[in-house]
């Protein structure tokens, strides 16, 4: 199934690139995606492994994944009073900040957010119309692929450290180099080190997409590396560039 939201670096075309270099099922128990977003990879299957986890730093997205995994109704009821128009939406980014305000009024709130702005940037209301009211109704199914996936709010480090076994198979879709910025939560960086270095020390399996550079390429040069393309989506020329992205893997 796809992913109920765009987020900024989702994996939407590459998914099947991406589950291609998974290694044969029977040989890990546990998925865990380290940087969620979107969670093109884990929706693009009905159950990786037995045990999965979603996780991301970013709390009003983990907040939206738990609201719509135990209370989808509620969350479409929300959305019921939330109609769409450019005040709104800076109503809502507004909003989404006032203490007091339920989880749930927020996961609405963020929902909005993502699909009304431009590039799912959160930030600029972008001028498109949307069947708002399928969008809705998909967060059953949503709800029903979350059932039994844990959701998790934390730093990578700490979350790989908790899930880290042998039969353990990591996807890590980072910020990607000089990028960074692009997103609300800060990674700096150093984290790019950070990440290596955890994964370094790594007892399961990890996939790890980046974008295609030589600092990246040296980081990690003693991994195998698979170089893929994609075509760039925001772009609207006749001929669409193309894009080489890498997934990294030990094993
Ligand atoms: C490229 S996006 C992931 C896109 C995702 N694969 C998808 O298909 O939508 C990177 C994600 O990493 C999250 N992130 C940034 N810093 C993090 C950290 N230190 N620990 C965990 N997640 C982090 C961001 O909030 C963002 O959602």
């Amino acid at each position: 199934m796809d992913s109920f939201i765009s987020w900024i670096g989702g994996k939407k075309i590459l998914r099947k690139k991406i589950v291609e270099q998974f290694p044969e099922k029977e040989t890990f128990t546990r998925y865990i995606e380290v940087f969620g977003g979107a969670g093109w990879v884990l929706f693009s299957s009905d159950r990786h492994a037995k045990m999965e986890v979603y996780n991301d730093v970013n709390g009003n997205l983990v907040n939206l994944f738990r609201c719509i995994k135990y209370h989808p109704n509620a969350v479409q009821d929300e959305l019921q009073y939330i109609l769409i128009s450019r005040e709104q939406f800076y109503d809502a980014r507004e909003q989404i900040e006032i203490r007091g305000m339920t989880d749930i009024q927020k996961a609405a709130r963020f929902f909005i957010l993502i699909k009304e702005s431009f590039g799912a940037d959160i930030r600029s209301f972008g001028l498109r119309s949307r069947d708002m009211q399928k969008a809705k109704e998909y967060l059953f199914q949503v709800s029903e692929r979350l059932n039994k996936v844990v959701i998790e709010n934390l730093d990578f480090q700490k979350l790989i450290k908790n899930y880290d076994k042998t039969d353990a198979m990591f996807y890590l879709d980072p910020p990607y180099y000089k990028t960074e910025k692009y997103y609300p939560d800060r990674f700096m960086p150093e984290d790019h080190e950070r990440l290596k270095e955890v994964l370094e020390g790594l007892k399961g399996k990890f996939i790890l997409s980046y974008n295609d550079c030589t600092y990246i390429r040296n980081l990690y040069s003693k991994y195998n590396i698979i170089e893929v393309e994609r075509v760039h989506n925001l772009v609207q020329k006749k001929e669409k560039p193309r894009f080489q992205e890498l997934i990294i893997k030990n094993f």
